[in-house]
This record gives C-alpha cells, sequence and structure tokens, in this order.
C-alpha cells in the first residue's frame, strides 16, 4: 500500500498541520464537493453521518445551498405528514434510528413539524426493540440476536440521549436506560490490558466467534471503534452531568484517548483496520480512513470540550488531521475534492472513494480544526 511507504513525509508534515489545518476550509471544501454528486435516496444510517457533515459546513459558513441539499434529500425520505419511507421494512435495526439526529436538526433550522413526527417515530422504534437478559437492545432484529454491537451505540444512544435532553429530560428512566448500554458495552467489550474495545458481544453466547466469558467477538475493529469514541464524546453534551454515569463515561473516553493515542501509526499518523496485536503492520492490513477520521475528531472535539489535556493530545490529532488530509484527500480536475481510503464493509475491499461514513467523519474532525 502506499501508505506505508510515506513516513519521513508524514512526520515532517505534521509539525507544520496546526497552522496549516486552521486557515484552510476542508468542511466546506468537502461539503461543496457533494452538490454535483449523486447521493442515494435512503433514510440509511451513513446517509445521516454524510448530512450531518454538510450541515456542519453549512452552520460554518450559511451557504444555504447546503442546507437545501440536505433538506432535499431528507425530504425524499419523510413525506409531508412525518411519515419515514419503507418504514420499519423488513427488520428493525439500531442503524435506522440514527437518522433522528439529523431529523431534529431539520426540525430546528426549519421549523416544519414534519421532521418532529419523524424523529418521534424513531423514538418509538426505541421502546419496541428487544433487548437481551441484561437489557442490552438488539443490533437488529431478527439478524442479530442478543448481539450489542459499539456501532449500534453510535447509532441509537446519541439521538436517544438527544431526544430526552430536548423533550424528556426529567425521564430518569430514560437516562438510567441510555447509560445501560454503555455500561454493558463497557463490561463485555473493553479489553482491559490495551484500553480499547471489542467490536461487539454476544448476549447468549451462542454467536460462533462468542468469548466464553464476555460473549465477545475477537476483534479490534477501527470503524466501530470510531463510533464508539463519537458516541462517548458527543453524549456528554446531551447527557445531565448530575447522573453518576457522566463522569462514567467521561473517564471511558478518557481511558479510551490514552489507548488510541498508542496505537497511533507513527509513520502515517493514522490508525490500522484491525488494530488487535499482531494484525497492526501485517501485509494484508493496511491504515484505514473512516477510522481515522473519526479518531482525529473524538481528540480535537475532547480538547476543545476540555475533557482531554491539549500538551497530551494535541500532537496526536494533528497528526491525525495530517494523514486525513495528506493521504486521504484527492482533488478532481474542476476543484471538488473526494474522501479516499474507506472500507466499505469489515475488510471487503477494494477501498470506496467518497463514502459517506468517511467523509462524514472527516468534516467533523475539519470542522473541529477550522471553526474553533
Ligand atoms: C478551498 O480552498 C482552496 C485553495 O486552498 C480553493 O481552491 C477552493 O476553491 C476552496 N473551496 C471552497 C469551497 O471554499
Ligand atoms: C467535478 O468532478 C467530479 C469528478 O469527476 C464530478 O463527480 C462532479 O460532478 C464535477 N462537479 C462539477 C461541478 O462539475
Ligand atoms: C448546527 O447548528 C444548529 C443551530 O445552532 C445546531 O442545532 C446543530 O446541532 C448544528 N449542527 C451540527 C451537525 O452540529
Ligand atoms: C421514559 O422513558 C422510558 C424508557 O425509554 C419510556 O418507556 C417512557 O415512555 C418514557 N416516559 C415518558 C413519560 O415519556
Ligand atoms: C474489565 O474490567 C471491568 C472492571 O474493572 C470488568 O467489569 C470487565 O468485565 C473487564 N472486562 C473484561 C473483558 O474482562
Amino acid at each position: 500500500m502506499k501508505l506505508l511507504s510515506i513516513t519521513n513525509a508524514a512526520l515532517a508534515l505534521a509539525a507544520t498541520t496546526t497552522a496549516a489545518a486552521k486557515a484552510s476550509n476542508y468542511t466546506e471544501w468537502m461539503a461543496e464537493s457533494w452538490l454535483s454528486r449523486p447521493v442515494s435516496y435512503s433514510r440509511n444510517y451513513a446517509n445521516g453521518v454524510l448530512y450531518a457533515g454538510l450541515e456542519l459546513a453549512y452552520n460554518k459558513t450559511s451557504n444555504p445551498a447546503l442546507l437545501s441539499f440536505v433538506q432535499k434529500q431528507i425530504d425524499a425520505v419523510v413525506n409531508d405528514a412525518g411519515e419515514l419511507i419503507d418504514y420499519p421494512g423488513d427488520k428493525v435495526s439500531l442503524d435506522d434510528i440514527r437518522l433522528g439526529v439529523n431529523l431534529l436538526s431539520m426540525w430546528t433550522h426549519t421549523g416544519e413539524e414534519k421532521y418532529k413526527i419523524a424523529a418521534d417515530t424513531l423514538r418509538g422504534q426505541i421502546d419496541i426493540t428487544p433487548r437481551n437478559a441484561e437489557g442490552g437492545f438488539w443490533h437488529r432484529k431478527p439478524t442479530y440476536p442478543d448481539q450489542m454491537w459499539l456501532d449500534g451505540i453510535y447509532m441509537a444512544s446519541n439521538f436517544y440521549a438527544k431526544y430526552t435532553a430536548w423533550f424528556q429530560p426529567e425521564n430518569q428512566t430514560a437516562w438510567d436506560d441510555i447509560m445501560l448500554q454503555y455500561d454493558l458495552i463497557e463490561e463485555h467489550c473493553r479489553d482491559n490490558s490495551t484500553g480499547l474495545l471489542y467490536h461487539g458481544y454476544d448476549g447468549s453466547g451462542v454467536a460462533v466467534w462468542a468469548d466464553p466469558v464476555t460473549g465477545a467477538c475477537p476483534h479490534v475493529w477501527d470503524r466501530a471503534l470510531g463510533w464508539y469514541f463519537m458516541s462517548l464524546v458527543d453524549m456528554l453534551d446531551d447527557f445531565p452531568r448530575s447522573h453518576p454515569g457522566w463522569n462514567r463515561n467521561l473517564r471511558r473516553f478518557q481511558s479510551l484517548a490514552v489507548a488510541l493515542k498508542k496505537t497511533q501509526d507513527p509513520a502515517s499518523g493514522g490508525w490500522w483496520l484491525i488494530m488487535d496485536e499482531p494484525y497492526p503492520s501485517d501485509p494484508q492490513n493496511y491504515i484505514e480512513s473512516s477510522g481515522s477520521a473519526m479518531f482525529t475528531y473524538g481528540f480535537l472535539k475532547g480538547m476543545r470540550k476540555g475533557y482531554l489535556k491539549r500538551k497530551d493530545f494535541q500532537a496526536t490529532a494533528d497528526k491525525g488531521f495530517g494523514c486525513l488530509t495528506e493521504d486521504f484527500i484527492s482533488k478532481n480536475a474542476n476543484g471538488t475534492i473526494n474522501f479516499e481510503g474507506t472500507v466499505e464493509y469489515y475488510i471487503s475491499v477494494p477501498l470506496v472513494q467518497n463514502d459517506y461514513k468517511g467523509s462524514g467523519p472527516f468534516m467533523y474532525a475539519a470542522y473541529e480544526v477550522e471553526a474553533y
């Protein structure tokens, strides 16, 4: 892989990143590049992840074309009565809930009630999601019974927390339930020797990959851990500080940050697709862009909010952002840019250009660098 040969150049670059990045415009450059590119009409979580990036660029620049684009995309999946198309479909998945965050944002920006109605539907889905014996949400019914995945924490718990903060701040049952999801995933998936978390666990222990004691799967996957790192730093905005879980999750975020700093590839500044030993440096493994963007965002936001000390993490974040802009941004002849190097699903090849799950978090990271 090209990336693995980049060593001195990346290190030299990292030193100059901070000043250059502050003067740059990647948030809107990437967002505006999407305006002339086809984007699927779907309520898939990946669409929501992309739309939030465009919305951040709108928040930064007030360019109305960005908000109209997102609204047109969302209007293709929500009708005027606030009904979601093809809902719920043939399965109920935590992934479907992620769009709720975008719906609440669109409701805020436009005041149109249909977005709130659609968000209410997704909040209702939480109440009918099946749970494993300890109360953890199934990732998807019927495909993944009793299984909790790190991805699902980001897709459902952040919306659950935001919705509760906005509409039911006194609902103690909901706050406890949100925290339970984090407590369970931590108890079963955190590898206490490295501080990293495995991708998920099976509460019934029947999956072929399940660890006999914890039920955890055997690998640490960068994007799954990226979702979780983002979930922790974002939920601290919405979750009540008076609840004892807030400090618990702050400490979890901080300890994961320490573990991630240790696993950053020193040559490129990015993170490996498969992060558990002995796979980093394996010829079939590679530095993956979506997870690297998510971690970089988490470090940057964590420092801005005062959860992480700049003296401990600024260099890590700068190297991460340098890796994203130098190794994963490509330019088209017409001046638009692409985000490269995102694995589509697990270890599938080839790597995808302009994957929503990579491009979105790249904009979140760029916004942290450029807007503050
Ligand atoms: C961002 O800056 C580059 C030059 O660094 C320029 O070519 C590009 O047009 C700018 N894009 C936007 C959307 O401002
Ligand atoms: C710019 O080029 C890209 C890549 O070929 C293309 O997808 C996009 O539609 C073009 N945009 C404009 C405004 O021409
Ligand atoms: C954009 O700004 C609005 C209004 O301040 C805010 O509600 C929204 O969360 C912001 N968008 C994102 C993606 O953070
Ligand atoms: C509070 O949250 C719980 C758990 O999500 C939910 O079942 C209940 O309906 C909520 N209560 C109110 C008053 O909305
Ligand atoms: C890690 O430690 C915590 C408490 O210190 C424990 O609850 C958890 O089960 C441990 N995780 C694993 C996978 O052993």
